[in-house]
């Protein structure tokens, strides 16, 4: 496969990178900064810059590839984050992946795929919850 890593960088990017190359894959992962660029080449991924913003320069980034993956997120990291910390996080769940899809759709990519989170929490007197 040749897939295009939107938070190629990232925690989850790095590993879903080195693990699709020891696999013999390869992935060009999206960057916007010189720091993330230097993660992206440590992983073994090739780096290219685009804006998660932008759906035609995301499809001119992805050009070729056939996989196109998401797992760039802007999580507050403050212990007590306040709804405004999210809006970043919440415009890459919404207008960026609205965006990889579009490029996805642009550049004939077989294959979407989404990261995802569950959570499975249950509080101590055992209550459904709220
Ligand atoms: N880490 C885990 O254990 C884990 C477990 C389950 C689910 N997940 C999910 O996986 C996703 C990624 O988590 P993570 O822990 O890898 O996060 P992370 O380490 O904070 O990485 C975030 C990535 O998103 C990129 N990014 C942030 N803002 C961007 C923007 N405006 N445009 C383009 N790229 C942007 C970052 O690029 P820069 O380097 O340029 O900032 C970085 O590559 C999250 O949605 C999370 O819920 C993570």
């Amino acid at each position: 496969m040749k897939v295009f890593l939107a938070g190629a960088s990232g925690v989850l990017g790095r590993r879903i990178t080195w693990q699709l190359i020891s696999k013999g894959h390869s992935v060009i992962g999206l960057v916007r900064s010189q720091d993330s660029e230097n993660a992206v080449r440590a992983a073994g991924g090739k780096p290219r810059y685009a804006d998660l913003f932008d759906a035609d320069s995301l499809a001119r980034a992805a050009d070729g590839c056939d996989t196109i993956m998401h797992a760039a997120t802007a999580i507050p990291t403050k212990q007590k984050p306040s709804p405004s910390d999210w809006a970043m996080n919440d415009r890459i769940r919404r207008e960026g992946t609205r965006c990889l899809t579009e490029a996805a759709a642009k550049t004939g990519a077989k294959t979407y795929l989404q990261q995802s989170i569950v959570w499975v929490a249950r509080p101590k007197d055992e209550s459904p919850f709220d």
